[in-house]
């Protein structure tokens, strides 16, 4: 770097405007020769420190009358405030690129490189997967809906009308939205059921559909509960459909997803869409059907509910149930998932433990 400035202002010299500007240049073309801390360090010396250039130039303003001094103390500031940024700024760049620098010499290239780690399917999703896989095969479609739903679909058309006692068996997460007569009438829908009625209403038989998706329920959780959990629903319509197609579905469905030794139970149940109504439980993977806590001591886990669709709901689609029969399934994936992996508990499903999840 060169010392021009310091014999241009020698102290002593009559400070004026020029000699400030000059200053300025003069300090900013020397900035950027600077390539290193320790260049910078002798700039900031030479122009801003205590013996430097400004510096000295600045004190030299005592010695001139009160209105110079206002105004060339004024073009003196300016300066001085213009070259400590350009010094802060050159300051940050070259410290970057230092840290930079030593980061490039501290990587070893010789050394294995990290593996990086890489996200998987959830389990419920997988499982999910499964099912749909083996049901498609069977020749059934997948379609989705939606998971704010009208009361109309979730009740109303599957024979639930207002105020039926039915209803208490889903325990109901209203949205807070009343319509025109002051009642709830969307909710966060409690099982898939209601995707039977919205793809009857768009399509002529025969219908063979899989409806997997989220479902969620105002209740207590427990080892087979949650209150958000998924369902995937089935539907099957068509002329001369019988229980024992019903039947052969399911057994076919549970001897590919189970294998052929666990136990599958249909017991009569009530759901108010179908008629007859039954649900299906697997003999309980803990236990071997002895009873325990994951079965509530039954030896049984239920997965499904199930059965003929009742001629009500095929008539709300305006189907004519002396011609067409058809039927119905719910199923749970997660308690699917359990009784497959030996999960004993559902709540490990949403907790978000980085242990359980990377097991699958
Ligand atoms: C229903 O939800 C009916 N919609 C099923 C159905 C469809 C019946 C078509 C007839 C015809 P249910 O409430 O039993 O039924 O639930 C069906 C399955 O969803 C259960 O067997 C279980 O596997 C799963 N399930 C229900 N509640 C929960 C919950 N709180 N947590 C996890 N899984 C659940």
């Amino acid at each position: 770097m060169d010392s021009k400035t310091d014999d241009d202002l020698t102290p002593g010299q009559p400070v004026t405007n020029e000699s400030i500007d000059q200053l300025l240049v003069l300090g900013r073309q020397e900035l950027l020769k600077v390539v290193d801390l320790e260049e910078l360090e002798q700039w900031r010396l030479r122009y801003l420190g205590r013996s430097g250039a400004l510096t000295i130039a600045l004190r030299g303003l005592s010695s001139l009358p009160v209105d110079q001094r206002r105004v060339i103390g004024a073009a003196g500031n300016t300066a001085r405030k213009s070259l400590e940024e350009l010094y802060d700024s050159t300051l940050n760049t070259l410290q970057e690129s230092n840290s930079r620098m030593h980061f490039q010499r501290s990587i070893d290239v010789t050394m294995p490189g990290r593996q990086p780690s890489v996200g998987r399917l959830h389990p419920t999703i997988q499982i999910v997967r499964e099912i749909t896989q083996a049901f498609s095969s069977m020749g059934f479609q997948v379609v989705e809906g939606p998971e704010v739903e009208w009361d109309k679909y979730n009740f109303e058309s599957l024979n639930i009308p207002q105020d039926h006692p039915a209803r208490d068996m889903w325990d109901t997460l209203w949205v807070d939205q009343q319509d025109k007569d002051g009642r709830f009438s969307t909710l966060l829908r409690t099982h898939t059921s209601p995707m039977q009625a919205r793809v009857m209403e768009r399509t002529e038989p025969p219908i063979r559909v899989l409806v997997p998706g989220k479902c969620y329920r105002y209740e207590a959780t427990d080892p087979t509960h949650e209150w958000h959990f998924y369902q995937i629903e089935g539907l099957a319509v068509d002329e001369g459909i019988n229980f024992a197609h019903l039947k052969g579905t399911l057994y076919e469905f549970a001897r590919r997803i189970f294998g052929r030794d666990r136990k599958i139970r249909f017991r009569c149940d009530y759901f108010p869409f179908v008629e007859p109504g039954v649900d299906v439980s697997v003999d309980c993977f803990k236990c071997d059907g002895a009873g325990c806590r994951v079965c509530a001591e039954s030896g049984w886990i239920e997965i499904m509910g199930a059965g003929m669709v009742h001629p009500k709901v095929l008539e709300r689609v305006g189907y004519d149930p002396k011609k067409y029969t058809g039927f119905a399934f719910g199923m749970g994936p997660e308690r699917i998932a359990m009784l497959k992996y030996g999960i004993d508990d559902i709540r490990h499903f949403y907790t978000n433990d980085l242990r359980f999840l990377m097991q699958f």
